[in-house]
């Protein structure tokens, strides 16, 4: 199989990546079903860009996440899935039942219109049926589009439109620590505006009361009852779209990443396997939300196509006790665990007390990711949870890269603190400097790229194949620019030392600066605003806005309440800014562009040290900011 066991084999395997891309990842896709055989293994120019992997190939994911495992796994737990109330059954579903249960979701959405190459959107709890739906859209060939259930109607909305989603899969409400969300109210809120929705498919989650638009809206429950469960898998080619998942950029609207079906799926398996270094049988917990593409990859796609045991969480890390992660990695005998820093500090503020009741001794592996981790809470996610025998993985990648990128293989590399350290085999990282040389040897710094194509990395993205070029392969021609600044020391080890565009990183969810200021510039009193993120404990980065007011609030709390209001509309919960200063001015350069290294400066506390200002029209805006900012 395709797994690494030693830090000798890491190096033979690295090496063969490198020496003969093709002859590697052949090999590793020849473990997979194919329903044919592909007949070249990679084209590719990074200038377009174009990407393709095991062209000709024909295969379905979701034969090799269910139907391959059958025979010899299908009694075996696929996914367990722990309620947010801890007095709410477990529910277990085998692979059988898994696949049985796909089969039945994806004949749901044929009886609705669902067919190859349509958008689905997802809008769901962390509920098994959205493990399930994902899988059924992949099953009839239908492109998956899952929007993070805390997102606003507007943000659903425009993420609808711009990928012309005809169904809908969505729940009446989702339970979130001891809030209850109401999210087919969301939903139609959206809806409004979203002409290409025929039909809306809704889980009946809390029994919460919602209205049923005749001939648009049914019940999953009852469309179940109309339906067998045998549903033979779409052919796909290998570089058919699988999902659209939207990210923040420095820039515009978030952008629908695309990853297609045979290289996203040969990637997900080996880098699971490999990072975690997953043995038969384990039991894996990621508790991230299927939203995100941790989600995507690291609890569905990779974990089933490894035919382990995958834990699905519907609840907080805070919820009914700040111990619930550690309750359920013991009531589970979670062997492997994959979290976030944000959680793993918010959870160490809460003190030991509400990790000393569990045991812990399942634990194997830890993995992290997000934003990287400060070597404070690394040492505490070691010493407490991992008991000091539990190897780390600080995993770094992004949703465009499908897969984890730099990442220690679990107990094979030697670990350092705070570094994501060696690249996996077949990823080919390299440092440039701001003209785009590449920079050569160790204990050097620069901006990260990829010059060499992965498997799953990104294609397109959705409906805009120019913006792909220029966000990603533009900044520095021939290379995937990711936007992460990064360190390589001198033993070559990898760290990543966060974003150096416009992009801000708050407690791992990602938000370019631009799209919140887009969001509060809503406010009526609000005439311009300019966002940053600064240090802050838990979460990583907060956000930092500076407005320029028509009147200067006279009640400074209650606008702050409606500027969030504002911001809860637009985007989300999750983009609420921790500080809000209202100035005159804001320092911008003679040619209008605001300097936001002086606004990151005072936003973290600094004011000597400004760097070259002699740009600035007006210099006395960033005297007055300083003042205005009790510094
Ligand atoms: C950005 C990507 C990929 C899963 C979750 C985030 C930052 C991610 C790490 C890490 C330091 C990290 C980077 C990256 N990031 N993992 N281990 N160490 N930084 O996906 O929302 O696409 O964000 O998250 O800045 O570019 P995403």
């Amino acid at each position: 199989m395709n797994k690494i066991n030693s830090l000798k084999e890491y190096k033979e395997e690295y090496r063969k990546s490198i020496d003969n891309p093709e002859a590697f990842w052949s090999k590793k896709a020849e473990s997979f079903t194919w329903k044919k055989k592909w007949e070249k293994v990679l084209n590719w120019e990074f200038e377009t860009p174009q990407v393709e992997w095991f062209i000709g190939g024909q295969l379905n994911i979701t034969e090799n996440c269910l139907d391959r495992h059958l025979d010899t796994k299908g009694e075996h737990i696929a996914i367990i899935w722990e309620p947010n109330d801890p007095n709410e059954d477990t529910v277990r579903i085998t692979y059988k039942e898994l696949h049985k249960r796909v089969c039945s979701f994806a004949n749901v959405l044929k009886r609705n219109g669902g067919k190859k190459g349509d958008r689905i959107c997802l809008y769901m709890p962390m509920t098994p049926e959205l493990a399930i739906a994902t899988l059924a859209c992949a099953r009839i060939g239908a492109i998956h589009s899952v929007v993070f259930a805390g997102f606003s109607a507007r943000s659903l909305e425009d993420r609808i439109n711009d990928a012309t989603c005809n169904i809908i899969v969505t729940a009446d409400g989702g339970y979130r620590g001891a809030k209850t969300i109401e999210l087919k109210h969301i939903v139609d809120k959206a809806l409004e505006t979203c002409p290409s929705i025929e039909k809306s498919i809704v889980l009946k989650r809390t029994g919460g009361k919602v209205t049923m638009k005749s001939g648009r809206d049914v019940w999953l429950h009852e469309e179940l009852e109309h339906v067998n469960d045998i549903c033979p898998a779409e052919t796909m080619e290998s570089e058919d779209a699988l999902f659209v998942l939207y990210t923040s950029g420095s820039t515009g609207k978030p952008k629908g990443v695309v990853h297609t079906c045979g290289g996203y799926m040969v990637y997900a398996e080996y880098s699971f396997r490999n990072v975690f270094q997953y043995k038969d049988g384990d039991v894996y917990w990621c508790t991230a939300d299927i939203g995100w593409i941790t989600g995507h990859t690291y609890i569905v796609y990779g974990p089933l196509l490894s035919g382990a045991t995958t834990v699905m969480f519907e609840g907080v890390p805070t919820y009914p006790d700040s111990g619930r992660f550690w309750e359920i990695c013991d009531k589970h005998q979670v062997n492997l665990f994959y979290t976030a820093p944000t959680a793993i500090r918010a959870l160490q503020a809460c003190g030991k007390e509400f990790v000393n009741p569990y045991k812990l001794t399942s634990l194997r592996v830890l993995g992290s990711v997000g934003e990287p981790i400060n070597e404070e809470a690394w040492h505490w996610y070691n010493d407490e949870i991992g008991k000091g025998k539990c190897p780390i993985v600080d995993t770094w990648w992004q949703t465009e890269t499908g897969g984890i990128m730099i990442s220690p293989l679990a107990g094979i590399t030697k670990l350092k603190p705070s570094y994501a350290t060696l690249p996996l085999p077949g990823v080919q990282p390299c440092l440039v400097d701001s003209d785009g040389h590449e920079i050569e040897g160790n204990d050097v710094q620069g901006n990260l790229c990829i010059k060499f194509p992965w498997p799953s990395m990104i294609r397109t993205t959705y409906g805009d194949h120019e913006r792909c070029k220029q966000v990603y392969f533009s900044t520095y021609p021939g290379k995937y620019f990711t936007g992460d600044g990064c360190r390589r020391d001198e033993d070559g080890y990898y760290r990543i030392t966060g974003r150096v565009d416009d992009v801000i990183n708050v407690s791992g969810h990602r938000f370019g600066t631009a799209e919140i200021e887009a969001a509060i510039d809503e406010h009526e009193n609000v005439v311009e605003t300019a966002v940053v993120g600064y240090p802050h404990d838990i979460k990583g980065q907060g956000i930092y806005a500076y407005a320029i007011c028509h009147n200067v609030p006279t009640d400074m709390e209650a606008f702050v309440v409606e500027v969030n209001k504002t911001v809860v509309e637009i985007i989300g919960p999750i983009a609420k800014p921790d500080k809000i200063q209202i100035v005159m001015g804001l320092p911008k350069t003679r040619s209008g562009k605001i300097m936001r290294r002086i606004l990151r400066k005072v936003a973290e506390g600094e004011v000597t040290n400004l760097g070259d200002t002699s740009t600035l029209l007006d210099p006395s805006v960033v005297a007055d900011i300083i003042k205005g900012a009790g510094l």
